[in-house]
């Protein structure tokens, strides 16, 4: 078995048990300079010149974090008013987020007018509204190209099945109501959905985007989404996503794009995944061992109110068993089932999964959980979200999100 943390050497001096021992479990712990790493690939992939990252802060949305991605020079995307709070607290501007909205209410438009934030509306009917609220004002439109990726149904985000985006055949109606209430149409966007490991792809959707693109002849830019996949299962050399020839391949059409349209653009992207999964690690403690009929059940502290995208999608995350003491050896690798302390049988980690031989007390480390790990996270059963730490570049820990406490889930009632 590959320890992707030696690799990487993710705890530098620090190790799981130390980490543990002074935050408890489970534990978030984040790795600084793979964070950095992740925003530069992504930031210098392409050489199209008014190129722009913007982060889609739904995949973690720690403060500590959002600073380091916003020194970075990635700008934002944000889905709900909580999001704007954290990026505007994090030092993002408002000039440097876009609010991709769905199903938004007037109070919602409101705030995000009055933040000075450009929205980009999904229906024809929200622009109706936005037309009546800001007469005059900037918007961005999110269309379906009619098809969609994903690495599971429900984050497929384009084509028929649905319900993102402005179908293409509705052009003329979007042109009509933004005349109507003499609205700037300031660019055009769209998701096809999360995680692609091939860039063809992609760029097929792009390319798309970009021919509806020039029938809007005054955008400032064009948001071709994200989806940048990761791999998970790099115990078995998954390969990764090839960005050199995808960013090459992609600056090709950009270039010549622009050309053809006759004005420079913006074009943008929005990652989420790809610039924070691979930061992060879940830790989690070994507190019961037992045999169920034909299955042996690993039980640990982390359900999936601290990890939902195994029970939610099936997603694979690879495992790591750190012994606990250190010195214990490792037995040969047995079949096993990892598993949470929810009160639901489908609390699963990860199904019949070989591991080494795993004995209570030891430490359990969730690979790659930076992404859609704690922005997930729920008090699901009266349990408390755990505490995040941060190894910087120096390799010390630092806590950037403290442990949940009884109090807390005291604190919205009277
Ligand atoms: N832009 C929009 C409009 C989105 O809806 C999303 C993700 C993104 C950007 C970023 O996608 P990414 O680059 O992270 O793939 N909880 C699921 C993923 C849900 C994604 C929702 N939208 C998971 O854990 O796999």
């Amino acid at each position: 078995m590959n320890y992707y943390t030696k690799e990487t050497n993710f705890y530098g001096n620090l190790s799981p048990e130390k980490l543990i021992e002074r935050y408890g479990s489970p534990l978030y712990v984040y790795n600084e300079s793979i964070l950095r790493e992740r925003c530069k690939e992504l930031t210098s992939f392409v050489s199209y010149p008014d190129f722009k990252v913007n982060y889609s802060c739904k995949a973690n949305s720690n403060l500590s974090l959002l600073k380091i991605i916003h020194q970075e020079g990635l700008h934002a995307d944000a889905i709900s008013p909580g999001e704007v709070h954290v990026l505007l607290k994090a030092g993002f501007k408002p000039k440097e987020i876009l609010y991709i909205s769905n199903n938004i209410s007037k109070e919602e438009m409101e705030y995000v007018i009055a933040h000075g934030i450009l929205l980009s509306v999904d229906s024809l009917s929200q622009l109706e509204q936005y037309g009546r609220l800001n007469p005059g004002g900037n918007i961005a439109i999110r269309l379906n190209p009619g098809f969609g990726i994903g690495h599971h149904k429900n984050v497929i985000t384009a084509g028929e099945n649905t319900k993102f985006g402005i179908g293409l055949e509705n052009i003329p109606h979007i042109k009509q109501i933004a005349k109507k209430f003499n609205l700037k149409i300031m660019g055009l966007n769209q998701h096809l959905g999360s995680l692609f490991m091939k860039g063809d792809i992609f760029i097929e959707g792009a390319n798309l985007l970009l021919k509806v693109a020039d029938s809007f002849p005054h955008l400032d830019f064009v948001d071709i989404g994200g989806g940048f996949g990761i791999p998970y299962q790099k115990q078995d050399n998954e390969p990764r996503l090839e960005l050199i020839e995808f960013g090459n391949k992609l600056s090709e059409m950009l270039t010549k794009w622009a050309q053809d349209y006759g004005k420079n653009v913006k074009v943008m992207i929005e990652p989420g995944r790809y610039i924070v999964a691979e930061c992060g690690v879940l830790l989690g403690s070994v507190h019961n061992i037992k045999q169920n009929h034909s299955t042996r059940y690993i039980g640990t502290d982390l359900g999936f109110n601290v990890l939902a995208r195994p029970m939610l999608y099936d997603s694979h995350h690879d495992i790591e068993i750190y012994k606990n003491p250190p010195s214990c050896k490792f037995d040969p690798h047995e079949k096993v089932t990892v598993v949470g302390n929810i009160c639901e049988s489908g609390d699963i980690i990860a199904k019949e999964r070989l591991l080494p031989k795993v004995d209570e007390g030891d430490i359990i480390g969730i690979m790659d959980a930076g992404a859609y790990g704690y922005s997930m996270s729920s008090n699901y059963n009266n349990r408390l979200r755990p505490a995040e730490i941060l190894i910087d570049l120096e390799g010390k820990d630092r806590l950037i999100r403290r442990r949940e406490t009884l109090e807390d889930l005291m604190n919205c009632f009277n």
